[in-house]
């Protein structure tokens, strides 16, 4: 597929699309040999040969993105009706096939990993290797100690099923960090609910021990680095 060089060499991760113009610029790019005169020019990273510095940039087979992800944004790759967290990902990060790695309820924010590795991906969300995922959380009511007790023991929901133990940091009276190690529905909210008590505010602040970049304002993504890969693809 003929595509324009600044977005093959966003997609890549090897520059960014300002980055591209000066290495067009500075007569840092070929295609086939010849010299690129703009980074609009375009060319099929599967047919064509492009160097950068005299070295070939390749597509990746797989890419690791961290997300940001706002309110009202849904975890899927497509919707018929709300924005998903494919959507707002900026345009060079798209590509076919990506997907986020589990699902976040759309009123929740924070980390979420995108990616187009379909098999890392299931290992983190299969029971037996279930990422562990962290979640800030503020609740209507006062959390006791009782309360901290009962979830590390595990909590009978109003469905019959109990939840494996959960560790529970309490930060204020109405605040904490909680610790899942498996992916039920709606499970923080759950938990909290049968206890008598209310989320008002969930965000994923950590997932497989990847944190969330406390750079990124919502909305925003980066790729992870190679340990965050690591950790991922494990
Ligand atoms: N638990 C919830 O209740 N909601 C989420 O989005 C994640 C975990």
């Amino acid at each position: 597929m003929l595509e324009r060089i600044d977005k093959i060499f966003a997609s890549c991760g090897v520059l960014t699309r300002s980055e591209c113009q000066t290495a067009v610029k500075r007569k840092k790019i070929t295609v086939n040999g010849e010299i690129v005169k703009s980074p609009s020019q375009k060319a099929d990273i599967e047919k064509d040969e492009i160097l950068y510095e005299n070295n070939v940039v390749e597509l990746k087979k797989f890419v690791y993105i961290m997300l940001n992800k706002p309110n009202g944004v849904v975890s899927a790759s497509e919707d018929g009706n709300c924005k998903t967290v494919v959507d707002i990902l900026p345009e060079s990060y798209k590509r076919k096939g990506l997907f986020p790695c589990g699902r976040l309820d759309k009123d929740t924010v924070g980390l979420v990993i995108i990616t187009n590795d379909g098999v890392s991906s299931h290992k983190r969300l299969a029971p037996k290797t279930h990422a562990e995922k962290v979640y800030y959380f503020e609740t209507v009511d006062p959390v006791s100690i009782k309360d901290v007790e009962k979830i590390s023991n595990g909590v009978l929901l109003k469905d019959g099923y109990t939840t494996k133990p959960s560790k529970v940091k309490l930060l204020t009276d109405n605040s904490g960090e909680i610790t899942l190690i498996e992916g039920k529905y709606h499970e923080i909210k759950r938990i909290f609910g049968s206890l008598g008590n209310k989320i008002t505010y969930l965000k994923r602040i950590s997932f497989a021990g990847i944190k969330l970049d406390s750079n990124l304002l919502e909305g925003e993504a980066r790729y992870l680095t190679k340990e965050e890969q690591d950790l991922f693809t494990k």
